[in-house]
């Protein structure tokens, strides 16, 4: 018989039924909207996890119509949602309850249009209760709140419901940026109104790695410095940076990626255990082991720390350009397409473990990853007898695609000799509980509306992110891309990435190829 399933509502505070709400998006007309946004929406609707009564108002400045904005909006969820494709009527039951405001998000017309707009919504619930979406340039961020504080359209201690404002990445550049931009939305915004996105928060997976250690008592025994060896994070992409270059040559990989969502989550890989579920003590965890990241000087930063480029290639049998020759890149730009940092936590629990994270576009394979490597047996009783050596154990957990967990071991190979070979078991999380995985946003925009901001990063675990940022990142300061940093699309990236894993007696684990 199956076991019976252990219920939980969320990771953070259990649910409570939706109030009636709005829910503006600003920058309505550009690419995160109609790529993430909206098909998370309709999806809610259609799964039945919007409130009853709800509205949605998207402000751009493009001159649509509310029809026109409605149809771009039909031809977005049936190209980027997951199935089941809208049909007609659910679509019409939720294009009903979209409307579009036309208006520069520089002018202060846009926001009384607004505003009016708001005061004529029935019922009462849709006038309080209002989430803000700042799908826009981060650049408008401050306008946009400003201009919301100037109409009365959001408060820090609203009289009645509730106003939040959900926030998306770039959270700032580095450490002064992101403090400064915390200082201008604190002046206009409660640290408990605002929802700041790291969307892979929001992955399934990437929950179930709480889940996989905290409800498992035979992990978590091992889950430290006397059991581990090491541990090897990957999120490589075979895409390169698209049409996204204008953001990215600011960027890079270290900003683009380490500095959030590999960060995220090393820290819930390695965080001590919650007092409860409640978002304030998990992200507390969090805040403590990011603070436990060392620091590295310039000099150390260097060693420890390898950026890379890539080249033109080969991938899936298609040959692609350098990053250099994309679309929009400066032709001799020093800009990292390519991360990978070797980093230790100095506390109790993992003192003297390497943690090595990587991540990178063009690389030969699209996967998220996360290997723990235990320590081998201290007697190797077999080493004489056996070849290959039995290898150490692993935990290998899959973030995506192919969600699933990987535990390595040793087994005999059946015959008269004595030979040993590594054997998995697999857990996959398609097989066992069928393909419905709802999509980050999906999760993340329902728990803005519920208010819990367990998967939201908060002030002092953003900074905390960016300080560690900085530091890696002055490794390399103004320098140069020397030779042996670029590396060819489709590979596994830089030959100075290797040399840094060599350099503590490690080698990167080629990411499971799964059936
Ligand atoms: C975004 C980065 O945050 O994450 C992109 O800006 C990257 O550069 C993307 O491609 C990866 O997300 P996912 O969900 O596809 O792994």
């Amino acid at each position: 018989m199956d076991e019976p399933l252990v219920s939980y509502c969320s990771i953070g505070a259990g649910r409570q039924p939706l109030a009636p709400c709005t829910i503006v998006i600003f920058g309505a007309s550009g690419d995160l909207t109609r790529r993430k946004l909206m098909p998370a929406l309709y999806h809610l609707f259609h799964a039945r996890q919007l409130p009853e009564s709800f509205q949605i108002i998207g402000v751009a400045r493009r001159p649509y119509s509310e029809l026109q904005w409605r149809e771009e909006l039909l031809q977005s969820v049936r190209q980027f949602g997951r199935p089941p494709a809208p049909d007609s009527e659910t679509w019409e039951a939720f294009a009903r309850r979209v409307f579009y405001c036309a208006g520069d998000l520089e002018d202060p017309a846009t926001y009384s249009r607004l505003a009016a707009r708001l005061q004529a919504s029935e019922p009462a619930e849709l006038r309080h209760h209002i989430l803000y979406y700042l799908a826009t340039k981060p650049s408008q961020f401050a306008r946009v709140v400003e201009r919301l504080h100037a109409e009365n359209l959001l408060q820090p201690s609203p009289a009645h419901g509730w106003q939040r404002v959900v926030v998306e990445k770039p959270f700032g550049h580095d450490l002064a940026s992101a403090r400064a931009l915390n200082q201008m939305l604190a002046q206009h915004v409660a640290e408990d109104q605002l929802f700041r996105i790291d969307h892979y928060l929001g992955k399934e997976t990437v929950q179930n790695i709480m889940m996989f250690r905290f409800s498992n008592a035979v992990f978590e025994r091992l889950w430290n410095r006397d059991a581990i060896e090491h541990v090897q994070i990957t999120v490589s992409e075979t895409a390169g940076v698209g049409d996204r270059a204008g953001y990215y040559e600011e960027a890079g990989a270290l900003r683009d990626m380490l500095q959030n969502h590999l960060l995220q989550v090393l820290a819930l890989v390695t965080m001590e255990p919650p007092v409860s579920l409640d978002a304030e003590a998990i992200r507390d965890e969090k805040v403590k082991l990011l603070r436990c990241v060392r620091r590295y000087t310039p000099e150390e930063a260097a060693r420890h720390v390898v950026r890379g480029q890539y080249t033109a290639g080969t991938l899936d049998g298609r040959s692609v350009p350098a990053y250099r020759q994309e679309p929009r890149v400066c032709p001799d730009s020093m800009v990292e397409t390519y991360v990978a940092a070797r980093l230790y936590l100095d506390n109790w629990r993992w003192s003297g473990v390497p943690f090595y994270l990587r991540t990178g576009k063009r690389l030969a394979r699209t996967v998220s990853e996360v290997r723990i490597q235990f320590r081998p047996t201290p007697h190797v009783l077999f080493a004489a007898l056996c070849a290959p050596t039995p290898a150490p154990n692993a935990v290998t957990l899959r973030l995506q695609p192919r969600e699933g967990i990987s535990l390595r071991f040793n087994g005999k190979v059946p015959g008269l000799d004595l030979r040993a070979r590594p054997v998995r078991m697999h857990f996959d999380y398609n097989a066992e509980f069928g393909a419905y995985t709802p999509e980050a946003y999906e999760r993340l925009l329902r728990d803005a509306l519920a208010g819990d901001a367990t998967l939201f990063l908060r002030r002092d675990e953003v900074e905390t992110a960016w300080a560690i940022a900085d530091s890696l990142r002055a490794g390399w300061a103004d320098q140069p891309l020397r030779e042996n940093e670029f590396y060819a699309a489709g590979t596994w990236g830089p030959p100075a990435a290797d040399a840094l894993l060599a350099s503590t007696g490690h080698a990167w684990h080629e990411p499971l190829l799964l059936p």
